[in-house]
């Protein structure tokens, strides 16, 4: 049996997993990212998962076809570079590629966590038969991944589909990105959790700060405030289905997908936003275009990022 191994960086935790030919995966490890430690770091916790899950399996490293990696960009992934990722502080033009050479002899590839997450889906999951398909995630940012004519559509440098930050107020917040006003700045869950923290600073009232506790604020004391009927928390839900509705009108005048699936931590909380997005993105995005089209829930759940990043290295099999 041939086997790959694919890992997935993200803002809060990197998940590795072994797959084999079969598409079964075992070995499957996961570590904190703890990002705020800096790119050293992580890429020692990569490295480690990396051989967690050969471990797990029994493999030798010999038995591996391919590593394929996914990673918040912007990114140069025909490189392996990292160029300066807005959601993992201090990630400058970090070759990555090269650094994990050192230890792993083995063919490799980086790609953006979004992309690989659709290609995921689209072979595995909510979009399996579909040759049109975009994939959204919203979690610490907004990424997208879009699948044209039955091909992952990567553009020059492996940048396409940064749908994140698209600009939806020329005027809006600053994005990590540098931009203002970022699709991301206003729906991820960084920025619902932003927005919350804010208003209470301000002196609102609000039950998402009993909920919070100790804690640092997060988009999930939005929801827990919002299901105790919380009128502030509810108003943020109310405007986060809002913003996603008008950036997804955006994806769907852009790329005219058959069918959209979302994943990311939001996803979640699916039912509490899902009206509101649809009414709204019904609203903006061109007649023609959402006629027959499909917006469902990723079907990979929360394993979309290791299975995208196993299929990224399957495809340089
Ligand atoms: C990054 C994307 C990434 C998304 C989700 C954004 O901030 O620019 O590359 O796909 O976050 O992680
Ligand atoms: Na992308
Ligand atoms: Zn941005």
């Amino acid at each position: 049996l041939r086997y790959v191994v694919g890992i997935d960086v993200g803002g809060t935790k990197i998940a590795a997993c072994l797959m084999d030919e079969e598409g079964k995966m075992p070995g499957r490890a996961t570590f904190p990212t703890l990002a705020s430690e800096g790119p050293k770091a992580v890429i020692g916790r990569i490295k480690q998962s990396f051989f967690e899950v050969l471990k797990q399996g029994q493999i030798e490293q010999n038995q591996v076809a391919a590593l394929g990696i996914g990673m918040p960009g912007p990114l140069d992934t025909k490189k392996g570079i990292v160029k300066n990722t807005p959601n993992l502080p201090g990630w400058i033009d970090i070759p990555l590629l090269q650094i994990l050479k050192s230890e792993i002899n083995l063919p490799m590839v980086l790609e953006n966590d979004a992309n690989a997450a659709a290609l995921g889906e689209n072979l595995y999951g909510a979009g399996k038969g579909i040759d049109n398909f975009v994939y959204i995630t919203i979690s610490t940012g907004i990424g997208g991944g879009v699948v044209l004519n039955g091909r992952l559509f990567k553009g020059q440098d492996g940048n396409a589909a940064e749908i994140g930050h698209m600009t939806i107020n020329f005027d809006g917040p600053r994005c990590g990105c540098g931009n203002q006003g970022c699709w991301e700045a206003y729906a991820s869950g960084t920025a619902l959790a932003r927005f919350a923290r804010e208003k209470i600073a301000a002196g609102e009232a609000t039950k998402i700060k009993e909920l919070a506790g100790e804690e640092n604020i997060k988009a999930e004391h939005v929801f827990a405030a919002a299901k105790k009927g919380d009128k502030f928390a509810l108003e943020l839900i109310e405007k986060e289905g809002f913003y996603l509705g008008v950036g997804l009108a955006n994806v769907v005048n852009a790329y005219n997908p058959k069918r959209i699936a979302i994943g990311g931590g939001l996803t979640h909380e699916w039912n509490m936003f899902y009206d509101r997005m649809m009414q709204v993105m019904r609203e903006r995005a061109l007649g023609a275009s959402i006629e027959g089209l499909e917006v469902v829930k990723a079907a990979l759940s929360k394993d979309v990022g290791v299975i995208g990043a196993a299929a990224v290295a399957w495809s340089i099999c």
